[in-house]
């Protein structure tokens, strides 16, 4: 079917259906001229596609000249999740909606769909498009209204799916200094390079130059803010590489660096020239200029909530937060990214763009105490109770999943990502490398940390 007669089809299933239709009816109706209007023919989709001894509503993939989807049932790339109109997901902090939405992304999880890349939730009057990268599932679009609207939200998601992004986008964040972001970014870089990702390190912190500085490599004059003030910004002229000669392996092993830029560190150009100068959405546009070059690309980001890491966090599809064990306040500040600056971004993006992100993944612990006392583990799961308490009650929001990923309803489990304190990545420091690329035992925590989120 061409897609003009899609449209125009599922403008008029969206009119016909009633409104209380269950899900029964709206699969009935709406589901394949949805698929159809997205760019999927009659044969290249999969209706209660099983995974094991699971149904997901639907699967699709374009066929390809001598696999026909619908005959192999191999390698789908997307799944969608059909529900009835009488399932209000109008709005995504209720009940219904994270039930759905928990399902759908229970299917792309499952070990079976690893070819599996996109991800929709509808009820026919609303849809929302999910993105799935190694382990990570974010949503890429906010819920979106069909009503009056359907060639908006077909047009949005199809873009998307048609122009699959290879790289995640990641910003390490604490508006508190200290707590290992810069250690964090040189480490996931170095284990992602040895797992053979490419990444791109981005060194946002302008100030400070750390990232650059860790691994001797001076920032460059003035280029970023010029490459990010330009009309199509695009990095790729700027980007230098970081190499390692391990004295055992045969190679180097290397990841890019998009250095800070040393006129916003000698303060030629102050922060409020740098607003002028720079759109909000510049940073996001000049990565996305390379985003099929790298799998992943790690934005180091300073410790406030200033105008390099509101750039920073804009960017990105996900945000890491590490917090440290001790420190009340990389607790607290970790809390008020979830509820504040995170939030605060979605809504700027969504009004500026359309699109719905970032999301927050779960809070690790950095520079633990390998036996922390039973005295101050009890401290620290108090206070962390209590934030979570008053969060909910200023902001009706549960900070549990960020705190306790493992915590299920009814069942308790203080479980946290950790990277202990170690002597190796403190030291790594002063040798200006990752200690991942030098010392066996950082590496096997940072690749740990990496099976944790993301591969
Ligand atoms: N897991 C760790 N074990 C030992 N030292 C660490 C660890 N994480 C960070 N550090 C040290 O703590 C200091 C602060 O870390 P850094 O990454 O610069 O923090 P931030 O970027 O958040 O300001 C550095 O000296 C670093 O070497
Ligand atoms: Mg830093």
């Amino acid at each position: 079917m061409d897609s003009e007669k899609a449209l125009r089809q599922l403008e008029r299933v969206y009119q016909d259906l009633p409104i209380d239709a269950d899900e029964l009816i709206v699969e009935a109706n709406f589901s394949r001229i949805f698929l159809n209007a997205l760019g999927f023919s009659d044969l290249e989709m999969i209706p209660g596609f099983g995974i094991q001894n699971l149904a997901v509503d639907h699967a699709a993939r374009k066929n390809t000249d001598d696999d026909i989807f619908l005959k192999t049932q191999s390698n789908p790339y997307l799944y969608m999740e059909v529900k009835g109109r009488n399932v209000n997901l109008s709005n995504e902090n209720c009940a219904p909606f994270n039930h759905a939405a928990k399902q759908l992304k229970g299917y792309l999880r499952h070990s079976q769909s690893k070819s599996v890349q996109w991800g929709i939730l509808t009820n026919s009057r609303h849809a929302k498009l999910y993105r799935k990268h190694g382990k990570i599932i974010h949503p890429v679009t906010p819920c979106l209204s069909l009503e009056g609207n359907v060639r908006h939200v077909v047009k949005k998601i199809r873009e998307k799916i048609e122009s699959p992004p290879k790289t995640l986008i990641i910003t390490v964040y604490n508006n508190k200094g200290g707590v290992g972001k810069t250690t964090t970014i040189l480490n996931l870089a170095a284990a992602l390079t040895l797992c053979k990702k490419r990444v791109l390190v981005v060194d946002f912190d302008h100030n400070q130059n750390d990232l650059g500085d860790a691994l001797n490599i001076n920032p460059v004059n003035g280029k970023i803010v010029e490459m990010l003030s330009s009309k199509d910004p695009d990095p790729r002229d700027l980007i230098s590489t970081y190499s390692f000669k391990h004295p055992r392996a045969k190679e180097a092993w290397e990841f890019d660096i998009l250095l800070s830029d040393s006129s916003l560190i000698a303060g030629d150009i102050d922060e409020a020239k740098f607003k002028q100068l720079v759109k909000p959405t510049a940073l996001r546009k000049a990565l996305e200029a390379v985003q099929d070059e790298y799998d992943y690309i790690l934005i180091d980001s300073p410790p406030n909530w200033r105008i390099f890491s509101q750039k920073a966090i804009y960017a990105s599809d996900v945000i890491l937060i590490p917090a440290n064990f001790y420190d009340l306040h990389s607790l607290q500040n970790a809390a008020t990214a979830l509820t504040k600056f995170i939030p605060e971004t979605q809504d700027l993006r969504r009004l500026q763009t359309g699109d719905f992100g970032p999301v927050a993944l779960p809070i690790f612990m950095n520079n633990s105490p390998t036996k922390p006392a039973n005295p101050i583990l009890s401290l620290v799961r108090e206070a962390i109770a209590q934030i979570i308490d008053n969060t909910k009650k200023e902001f009706k929001r549960d900070l549990t999943p960020y705190f306790y990923p493992k915590m299920t309803p009814g069942v308790i489990n203080h479980e946290m990502m950790q990277i202990p304190r170690m002597a190796h990545i403190a030291k790594a420091d002063f040798l200006h490398r990752p200690a991942v690329f030098a010392f066996k035992p950082a590496y096997e925590i940072y690749v740990n940390l990496l099976q944790e989120y993301f591969l």
